[in-house]
């Protein structure tokens, strides 16, 4: 009997922090695993680069991202960052177990918010994979163009309207490139 009352209680935690604002602005949905070879194309990882799942889920992205890595000996950085403190706790298992684990951070933090700058990532090519919807892609890329000059940007089946050739500057010059999955996958860089 305690058992069962412990466990309904443990459901009840979940289903609160997963259905929560607060614990998770964003409800959470994993990329489509058919199209996890594409997002790694569109990646285009290489040496001396780190590369950002904001609001990363399980890491069914990055995970895969890392492994392809190490099958090609990259030095390639990874950077899990998310809210959920669920999916934290299963981000940091399933770290704990994978070959390139060395390269992978995991990081609690509100993608809305976060210093980009506590992170070391000078002098490496920035690539930031993103899977949210189309109001808080806006809300992300502000933020990060807030911080960061240079970027390359995958957005996983929604375009990000600001991010289209204006003005000048490098941060305004941005070509876009398309990769047709099951979704959609926009490239920007
Ligand atoms: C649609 S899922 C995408 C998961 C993963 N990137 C993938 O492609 O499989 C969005 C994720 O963003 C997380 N999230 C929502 N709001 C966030 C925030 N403000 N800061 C960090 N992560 C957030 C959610 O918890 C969820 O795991």
């Amino acid at each position: 009997m305690g058992f069962f009352i412990t466990f309904i209680i443990f459901i009840i935690i979940i289903i609160f922090i997963f259905s929560s604002k607060k614990f998770s602005p964003i409800p959470y949905f994993p990329s489509q695993p058919v199209d996890i070879p594409l997002i790694i194309k569109a990646l285009n990882l290489k040496n001396n680069q780190t590369v950002f799942d904001l609001g990363a889920g399980d890491g069914i992205v990055i995970f895969s991202a890392a492994k392809s890595s190490y099958q090609q000996k990259l030095n390639t950085k990874f950077i899990a960052v998310e809210i959920n403190p669920v999916l934290i706790l299963v981000l940091h298992l399933l770290r704990l177990f994978h070959p390139n684990r060395k390269n992978i951070k995991i990081v609690h933090d509100d993608i809305f918010k976060m210093n980009f700058s506590q992170l070391s990532i000078n002098n490496y090519q920035l690539t930031i994979y993103l899977y949210i919807s189309p109001w808080f892609l806006e809300k992300t890329i502000l933020n990060i163009k807030n911080q960061i000059n240079k970027f390359e940007t995958v957005s996983y089946m929604y375009p990000i309207k600001s991010l289209k050739k204006v003005g000048q500057r490098p941060i305004d010059l941005w070509s876009k490139k398309i990769i047709e999955g099951k979704n959609r996958i926009f490239i920007y860089n």
